[in-house]
């Protein structure tokens, strides 16, 4: 397997590179550095620095490498940034993704693997209820809406020039070197301040003083593991849900991150996010039944705490 992994140097893109790697498959990491970071690339990987929305860099890195197989996890993968800039949104996660999947198809790439987003494609999803690849989208926000279109291209391209291609919907993914300093990325924003003895905010669901919005939260093992089964065909659905089924508050969440760290810090209650969904949940029970059990979120976490912890002891 020659697998260029696009996105490498970010959270999620860099753990599929180092199972990839651990495979002893050929590896390359094409990425623009504009969340990632290049000590996050394992050094058994070819990197091209590249902006995916460059259509000729993205030509000649696909040209060099010569890929069997691809993993496009590339994106701007922040809600927030994209309802405050929606075409830029949209040059990066629809243009720069069409690149990729004309890249694909210029080099006879015989497997795509695709980074789609069950926490904000279905939209809220309602109280009792999870949400299904057959659950109806209702993508209302910029991001939703360019992982969408996405998904759609991709059967397109498959009936028009045979690309086979796997969509992974992932659930809130948390874990080992998620950025603490984003918008998003609660686990590691929590991680970092509890540590630091700071006070974390409780953003509420509707009213201030609730629990928070809920959320499926999946480890980062889980969702690379999904990836290189999918890279390796053993996930014959064209769309799977990445998630655990599982809801947790951001309350919820907190406290089990207090009691993993040891720490207790003030936990203030704060006003709603603009945009924020309520509730979002999916059904993880296929990927339960083709993979295996999941990692415990409270096993997610503690691993995830001492991570953030070993970082912490590092750099003091
Ligand atoms: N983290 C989550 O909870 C979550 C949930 C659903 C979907 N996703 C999707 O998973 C994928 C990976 O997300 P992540 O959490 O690892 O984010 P991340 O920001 O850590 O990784 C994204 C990577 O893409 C790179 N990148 C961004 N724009 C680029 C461009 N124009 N050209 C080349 N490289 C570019 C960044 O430098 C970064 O290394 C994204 O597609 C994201 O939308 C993530």
């Amino acid at each position: 397997m020659r697998l260029l992994i696009t996105g490498g140097a970010g959270f999620i893109g860099s753990h599929i590179a180092d199972k990839a790697i651990a495979k002893d498959w050929d590896v390359a990491v094409l990425d623009n550095l504009v969340s990632g970071r290049r000590e996050n690339v394992p050094s058994a990987a070819e990197f091209f620095e590249c902006d995916i929305r460059d259509s000729s860099a993205v030509e000649q890195a696909f040209a060099a490498f010569k890929p069997t197989a691809v993993s496009h996890q590339a994106a701007q993968a922040s809600v927030a940034v994209s309802v405050r800039e929606p075409q830029m949104d949209a040059e990066v996660n629809i243009i720069g993704s069409l690149n990729i999947l004309s890249a694909c198809v210029a080099h006879s790439v015989e497997t795509l693997v695709f980074a789609s987003t069950g926490g904000a494609i279905y939209g809220e999803v309602p109280a009792g209820i999870r949400a299904g690849v057959d659950f109806a989208p209702v993508p209302i926000s910029p991001y939703a809406c360019s992982k969408f279109s996405v998904e759609k291209y991709l059967e397109c391209f498959c009936i028009e020039y045979g690309l086979k291609y796997t969509v992974l919907r992932y659930a809130n993914v948390y874990g080992p070197r998620q950025d603490p300093h984003g918008e998003a990325g609660v686990v590691a924003i929590f991680c970092n301040r509890i540590l630091a003895g700071e006070s974390i905010l409780i953003n509420a669901k509707r009213d201030v003083g609730d629990a928070g919005c809920i959320r499926d939260y999946v480890f980062i093992e889980d969702v690379a593991r999904a990836n290189i089964a999918a890279l390796e065909g053993l996930i014959p659905d064209p769309i799977l849900n990445v998630g655990t089924g599982q809801e947790t508050t951001t309350q919820q969440l907190a406290e089990i991150l207090q009691r993993e760290t040891g720490k207790t810090v003030e936990m203030k209650p704060h006003d709603r996010r603009a945009g924020d969904i309520e509730r979002s949940l999916l059904d993880g029970d296929r990927l339960i039944e083709l993979r295996g059990p999941l990692v415990s979120i409270n096993d997610g976490l503690q691993q995830t705490a001492q991570w953030f912890q070993q970082r912490l002891n590092v750099s003091s």
